[in-house]
């Protein structure tokens, strides 16, 4: 063998995996990851969020596959300081294909320009399940966890420096907090680098109407007020 056959087995050729931020694991097929939970969504296989959504419109990982119209991804800025997770897709979500477009959205909007945050700029919306749950009812755990790597994935290309917890689901299933939503509302959890805030889900509040002080609507302004004034000092 010649010397410059020699040395040229040293060469190193960037493979794929190797020049992506996360292998992928050997002879993975990312295309079963829709058909199967016992297939897992492993750290960087989406670099955008229409192929996450392409492969979520066929998912089966779960039962709740079989009833969607539209499965719901998620809508903001794509690069948003701020994701907030809700629960799961309501009929208006799943007709739509886009997540807090009902009463609840609309709540939600009005909460969130009250300090002055829009989807344009600030937020990024998802949920803890992309598929609507019949009659609305709580996603189940086993549901909840054969769609985590998908909002795994949209939490790391979003990279937002704040996550809001909307309601008992998000916070049960994002941070593992299983305590009531009243006892631990408006309290910053950093984990991993981010701040999470637990904070009421807008239909707690649709049915819960009242203004007074230490009423649901008061702690929620309480808590978005804080929201604000941690992503200022995060801008700062
Ligand atoms: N409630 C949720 O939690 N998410 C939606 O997208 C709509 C209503």
């Amino acid at each position: 063998m010649s010397n410059e056959e020699q040395i040229s087995l040293f060469d190193v050729t960037p493979t794929a995996a190797a020049s992506s931020p996360v292998a992928t694991p050997v002879g993975f097929d990312p295309d079963l990851i829709p058909t199967s939970a016992k297939v897992p969504i492993p750290t960087g296989t989406y670099d955008s969020m229409a192929k996450m959504a392409e492969h979520c419109n066929r998912c089966h990982r779960c039962d709740l596959g079989a009833y969607r119209t539209n499965a719901v991804i998620g809508r903001g800025n794509l690069k948003a300081p701020i994701l907030l997770v809700g629960e799961g897709p309501g009929q208006t979500e799943d007709e739509t294909g886009l997540p807090f477009t009902g009463k609840s959205g609309q709540l939600l909007e009005k909460i969130l320009a009250s300090v002055n945050l829009t989807t344009e700029n600030d937020v990024f919306i998802s949920n803890i399940v992309k598929c609507r749950p019949p009659e609305n009812r709580v996603p189940t755990t086993d549901e909840a966890n054969a769609c985590s790597g998908y909002l795994k994935e949209q939490i790391r290309m979003v990279d937002p420096k704040i996550i809001l917890l909307t309601g008992a689901t998000a916070m049960k299933n994002l941070v593992g907090i299983k305590q009531g939503i009243t006892k631990v509302r408006g309290q910053w959890i950093e984990q991993d680098g981010r701040f999470y805030m637990p904070i009421f889900h807008p239909a707690y509040l649709l049915r819960n109407q009242s203004r007074d002080k230490g009423g649901p609507k008061w702690l929620m302004w309480q808590d978005i007020q804080a929201v604000k004034a941690k992503l200022d000092e995060l801008r700062s």
